[in-house]
């Protein structure tokens, strides 16, 4: 595996590979790297001729400079993870490096933007798209590896695809869970041993409402997944909504929408934690 920290050596080392028209996938990542991100890798591995793993904690999409500063940072670690799951190259840019000149992109996503994530965090998905549509300019990847977990991303870089006119194939990957149903997320490890003991409730609470959903209304699943956490100490739900698994607009009855997912946020003792859960495929 090749541990690269520039652009200009990352293009060099892609250039045989372009001009071979070697079939290159891209997972891009901020690190502190866990067996979700590992099942994004080996899936890249299997797809592609040659793996780029980024490791970039990206400052732009962070809206709380308290979040930023304690998100965790694991890089030799997260190299040795990289080496085991097949990765090709490592690309590690500092900030100055992604970012040479102060960054003046914007992005919108309309109504992708309007709901869960958006109004929570200002500017998030735009400094996820810049950073995003760097990447994929320097790789030119021809596919890229994105978790479920984070849903609402996943519709903003297909989104962004589409406005960028790319014919990169976004690839979305499973949730990956630990065995008492917690969703693996980096964030994870902030959690206190006693926040760790109950966060399994999330999924839990989650898999009751699809449980539900086929004798209560929406309105009523809503209700007992909010008032289900809120009612358990070091819970603090941020939002639950039940939208289209494709305009990511919330939907009033089981009858609306196609494919139906429902996508959460929960504080849970000082660390925000998000997960979804698909009510019909
Ligand atoms: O999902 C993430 O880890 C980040 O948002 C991403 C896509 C690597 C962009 O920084």
């Amino acid at each position: 595996m090749q541990l690269i920290t520039t652009t200009s050596a990352l293009q060099e080392a892609l250039a045989n590979a372009h001009a071979s028209h070697r079939q290159i996938g891209l997972v891009p990542t901020m690190g502190a790297l866990h067996p979700g991100h590992r099942s994004l890798i080996e899936r890249a591995r299997r797809e592609n001729d040659v793996v780029v793993v980024s490791v970039f904690v990206n400052p732009i999409q962070f809206n709380n400079q308290e979040d930023l500063a304690k998100y965790p940072r694991t890089a030799e670690a997260d190299c040795q993870l990289l080496q085991h799951a097949g990765a090709d190259i490592a690309f590690l840019p500092s900030v100055e490096e992604m970012y040479p000149t102060p960054v003046t992109d914007v992005y919108h996503f309309g109504a992708l933007e309007e709901v869960m994530e958006g109004p929570q965090r200002p500017g998030h998905f735009s400094g996820v798209a810049v950073v995003v549509r760097r990447l994929f300019d320097l790789v030119q990847p021809t596919r890229a590896y994105f978790g479920e977990k984070d849903f609402q991303q996943l519709a903003i870089i297909r989104n962004l695809i589409a406005q960028i006119g790319s014919d990169i194939d976004i690839v979305a990957c499973p949730i990956v869970r630990d065995d008492d149903g917690l969703a693996l997320s980096s964030r994870n490890m902030r959690l206190s041993s006693e926040a760790r003991r109950v966060a399994p409730l999330i999924y839990a609470t989650l898999r009751e409402a699809v449980l539900l959903s086929s004798s209560l209304s929406m309105e009523q699943v809503k209700h007992f997944v909010l008032s289900k956490l809120t009612a358990t100490t070091l819970f603090e739900p941020e939002y639950f909504e039940i939208v289209d698994d494709s305009t990511l607009q919330p939907i009033a009855n089981w009858g609306e929408g196609q494919g139906v997912v429902g996508c959460i946020a929960v504080w849970l003792d000082g660390v925000r934690l998000i997960d979804m859960v698909r009510f019909r495929p």
